[in-house]
């Protein structure tokens, strides 16, 4: 998908976000519209979900896609990483990133954004997987961080 594509799927998916999920504060309610007009808007998202913050452990949200690792401790993974950095994780090819846990051996490259809440609690991540090599870059990383900077 070219760059310009790309930023216009973003911009339609943020603005169907704002008018759909206007008002509404059921955590799981947001996360699961969340991913399916993203996955409506990008088609290269071969995976996309959220994983919950429960201790020093993250466990397998709302998410589409094929079936998800249950349980991913902090510090573990491309999950768990951002998690414990609290930082985006652009992981163009996945088989260059050490200890990436892999769900699906389909997935090729991935990007793990943090998720905080209003007192900047983390409280999940949001991963997103293609089945491609390289198909997130600075565009994905600036919008999705958009996305998710003010919604829970
Ligand atoms: N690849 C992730 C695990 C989650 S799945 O991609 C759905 C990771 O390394 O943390």
């Amino acid at each position: 998908m070219d760059a310009q594509t790309k930023e216009n799927a973003y911009k339609l998916a943020l603005s169907q976000v704002e008018s759909v999920l206007k008002g509404e504060t059921d955590q799981i309610l947001k996360m699961a519209t969340v991913n399916c007009i993203l996955r409506e808007n990008l088609p290269y998202y071969f995976w996309t979900g959220f994983y919950i913050a429960h201790g020093e452990e993250l466990l397998v949200g709302p998410y589409q896609g094929t079936l998800g690792c249950l349980h991913i401790p902090f510090g573990k993974g491309v999950c768990g990483t951002a998690a414990k950095e609290r930082k985006t994780q652009l992981v163009k090819d996945v088989h260059q990133f050490a200890g990436h846990i892999a769900c699906d051996s389909r997935s090729q490259s991935e990007i793990v954004v943090p998720v905080l809440n209003k007192s900047g609690e983390l409280i999940a991540v949001f991963d997103v997987d293609s089945s491609e090599v390289g198909s997130f870059d600075e565009i994905d990383q600036r919008y999705l961080e958009e996305l998710l900077k003010d919604l829970f």
